[in-house]
């Protein structure tokens, strides 16, 4: 009998290589002693085909109960739902996309960020600039939760991120949340990053795909116009190491922007690129900005910095030492270390 009893009047399986595979979730769920697993038994109120989506197992059991509770259905989420997903966080205009307060990090004895406080307010292009080493990478990737930090605060979209343990055994006390936020962050790397065995297209379609469980011929649609956005409609087919550097960050543009993420963070887009395939990218960035996209911009160019920003942010051994409007940071440096390095920049 096994798993058939329960795969006919049961949730939809997920199915992989044509043959039906339970979920984790699936295989622990026991029968009660009358014979009715658990999952089903939470499952039933919606047997008729008007609720069959919610059935789905590729739905997560909070979206379905909260499907469920709009339709006015009798059921009742758990309390770990309704602290996960049920009630999503809704923050008004004037949320910043991303805030930081007093963040420290370390590596071991290396104190990277010693007290960084932020803020990118939705549709502001913020930049971030600094000598090698000031910790421009390390902010990027604490905010984006792929590095701890071992005090203060992060909050995404007015929602801030909880912790559990401190100092050196500080990290992020809910998976769920985290997974949220770093969907919610795209970020664009140096070295382009895409997976050489897929071609352009499947590298763009992927995360929608295998991550957020969108529809493939959606994300198919929306990988093709993400494609179109940055000027590589026409290379869907190609593989990586078939396209130019500027390409290939177009690319990993296109692939962040089809997560619909609330907010970009780049880490130096351009370095890697020649000078004539910097200005593709840049000109993509530009028009990102002026759409209005939130995004958290690490950069050494300056005149991008300059053109892009709303705000700009000079970081110094891991210290916000200036911050301001780009005309006023650019054109008239108030500290001394802001002088030298601007000096340094314009004069490589
Ligand atoms: N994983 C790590 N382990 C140990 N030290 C690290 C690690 N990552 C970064 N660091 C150190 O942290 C400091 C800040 O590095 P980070 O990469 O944030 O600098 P950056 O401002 O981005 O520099 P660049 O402009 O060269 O990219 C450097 O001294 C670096 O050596
Ligand atoms: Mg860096």
């Amino acid at each position: 009998m096994g798993l058939a009893w329960y795969m006919g009047s049961g949730p939809q399986r997920r199915k992989r290589s044509g043959k039906d595979v339970g979920s984790r979730h699936d295989r622990a769920a026991k029968p009660r002693q009358d014979g009715v697993p658990v999952s089903d038994r939470i499952l039933r109120p919606f047997r008729n085909d008007a609720h069959s989506c919610l059935r789905s197992r590729l739905v997560p059991r909070a979206a379905r109960a909260q499907l469920a509770i709009a339709q006015g259905a009798n059921i009742r989420p758990t309390s770990t739902e309704l602290s996960k997903e049920i009630l999503p966080h809704v923050p008004d205009a004037s949320t910043p996309v991303i805030e930081v307060s007093d963040l420290h990090k370390s590596f071991g004895p290396l104190e990277v960020l010693r007290g960084v406080s932020m803020a990118a307010p939705k549709g502001h292009v913020v930049s971030l600039i600094g000598s090698s080493g000031s910790g421009k990478s390390t902010l990027l990737r604490c905010i984006n939760l792929l590095e701890d930090s071992q005090q203060g605060g992060i909050i995404f979209e007015g929602e801030p991120i909880s912790w559990r343990g401190e100092g050196a055994n500080r990290r992020p006390a809910d998976r769920i949340q985290v997974t949220r936020i770093r969907t919610n962050l795209s970020m664009v790397f140096q070295q382009f990053n895409l997976w050489a065995h897929l071609t352009i297209l499947q590298n763009v379609m992927k995360a929608p795909v295998t991550v957020l469980k969108r529809n493939r011929a959606d994300v198919e649609d929306a990988a093709r116009r993400y494609l179109e956005r940055v000027g590589i409609g026409d290379k869907c087919d190609a593989y990586p190491a078939q396209l130019s550097g500027g390409q290939q960050q177009r690319a990993a543009i296109a692939r962040a922007l089809c997560m619909e993420p609330r907010a970009l963070l780049f880490d130096e887009p351009t370095s890697a690129l020649d000078p004539e395939l910097e200005q593709e990218v840049v000109k993509v960035i530009k028009s990102l900005a002026e759409e209005g996209r939130t995004m958290l911009l690490v950069t050494h160019d300056m005149t991008m910095a300059r053109d892009v920003s709303d705000h700009v942010l000079f970081l110094h051994e891991g210290r916000i030492e200036e911050e301001g409007s780009p005309d006023a940071l650019f054109d008239a440096p108030r500290t001394e270390r802001l002088r030298q390095f601007l000096s340094h920049v314009r004069a490589a």
